[in-house]
């Protein structure tokens, strides 16, 4: 039996405890953080803005228009700024516009991790602002080099991938940076945020591989190995005569493990947002997106490949993630495993806290 402040016990029988890192009597050496509203709010506007990007990248391939601009970091020879506007026309619309959108992105994330380091104390998301600019900064080379190389399945897929992962890192930014974002919170532990724990990281997990999946599939020009939706020419299983009937056809399946596990993770967060509110929006968010997402994957194939509807079909993937990306951290956050907090109250782990002057590790011994 551990005593755990005004809290409550935590018993071998009664794990349902509340588990309080801020009953530890070293709180009292932490000075509260004060959040920069404008820093928030920039970080906030630049995940907004990262959003499109990928809906406008997703328009460079659904109009093919990747190699209409053939050179890089140049434009037909012309410093890519002072390229002219009247030239703009076609595909290259879409390619150059891409180009012109992402130096924004790039610009404001560049501004982001100056910002962070200039007035921000905690040292862990200082790392994470640079990590932000490392990603975006290797995104567009890996762009450039995809033109380079004449757009190498491969490489697209790796620059359509780290798009996600770049977007989920400017989320991240932006919730740490928040109000909402407290370092010395009280996390709970019970077997709800046990199963959250672990069904967010599966549903982040299993997303991630649907994108993957899903860009592939794009790049191997597979989009259409099975032309007919719901059934694959009448049947259930299509005849698998190549690759990409096989990965259209992985990537229709894992959409339903996908929906199911945003379902079920679903029910689990609203059934703790009575102690947690803050979880009911996004698992209520990701359970329409994730509809709407399926829909659209329909509407893709059904229109053969129109490319807004494609373009939107990426970038509701990108929606899906982050929804299930804010949930996972928001439980991560908020919540503890009871093994794990039942080791801290033991001493038997140390616990990270983290102080104006950065992060340091407390022991919480079974005295405290
Ligand atoms: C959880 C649900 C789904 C997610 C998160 C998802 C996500 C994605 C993403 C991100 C891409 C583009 C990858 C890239 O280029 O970066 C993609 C491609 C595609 N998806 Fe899905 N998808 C889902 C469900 C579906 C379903 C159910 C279908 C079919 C009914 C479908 C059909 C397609 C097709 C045809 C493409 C390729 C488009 C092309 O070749 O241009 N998707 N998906």
């Amino acid at each position: 039996m551990w005593p755990i402040g005004h809290r409550g016990l935590i018993t071998k029988s009664n794990p349902a405890s509340l588990f309080s890192v801020s009953d530890n009597p070293m709180k009292q050496s932490i000075a509260p953080r004060t959040p920069n509203r404008w820093l928030h709010r920039f970080a906030f506007f630049t995940s907004c803005i990262t959003f499109p990007l990928i809906f406008v990248g997703g328009l460079v391939k659904s109009h093919e228009a990747g190699l209409s601009v053939p050179d890089w970091p140049t434009t037909y020879g012309y410093n890519m700024f002072t390229f002219p506007f009247h030239m703009m026309v076609g595909n290259i619309f879409y390619e150059h516009g891409h180009r012109y959108y992402a130096s924004i992105v790039g610009f404001c994330i560049l501004i982001l991790a100056i910002w962070i380091w200039r007035k921000e104390s905690r040292k862990w998301v200082q790392k994470l602002g640079w990590i932000v600019l490392v990603a975006v900064s290797v995104q567009g080379i890996l762009g450039g080099v995809t033109v380079k190389m004449l757009l190498p399945w491969y490489v697209s897929t790796a620059h359509a991938s780290l798009a996600q992962i770049t977007f989920c890192l400017t989320v991240a930014l932006s919730m740490v940076t928040s109000k909402w974002w407290n370092d010395d919170v009280t996390k709970t532990t019970n077997k709800t945020s046990d199963r959250l724990q672990t069904l967010t990281a599966l549903t982040v997990g299993a997303i991630f591989i649907q994108l993957l999946l899903g860009a592939v599939m794009r790049h191997l020009n597979a989009g259409l190995a099975i032309p007919t939706w719901p059934l694959a020419n009448g049947n259930i299983f299509p005849d698998f005569t190549s690759v990409g009937v096989a990965l259209n056809f992985a990537h229709r399946t894992w959409a339903f493990v996908v929906a199911m596990l945003i379902f079920t993770t679903a029910y689990f967060a609203i059934k703790a947002s009575k102690e947690h509110p803050s979880f009911k929006k996004p698992a209520i968010a990701g359970m329409l997106l994730v509809v709407m997402q399926i829909t659209l994957g329909a509407v893709t194939i059904l229109t053969e490949k129109e490319p807004n509807w494609t373009s939107l079909h990426v970038v509701g993937g990108a929606a899906v993630l982050a929804s299930q990306f804010v949930l996972a951290v928001r439980v991560r956050h908020l919540t503890k495993r009871t093994a794990e907090a039942k080791e801290i109250v033991r001493g038997t782990k140390k616990v990270r806290q983290t102080s104006t002057n950065g992060v340091r590790s407390v022991p919480i011994s079974e005295n405290s």
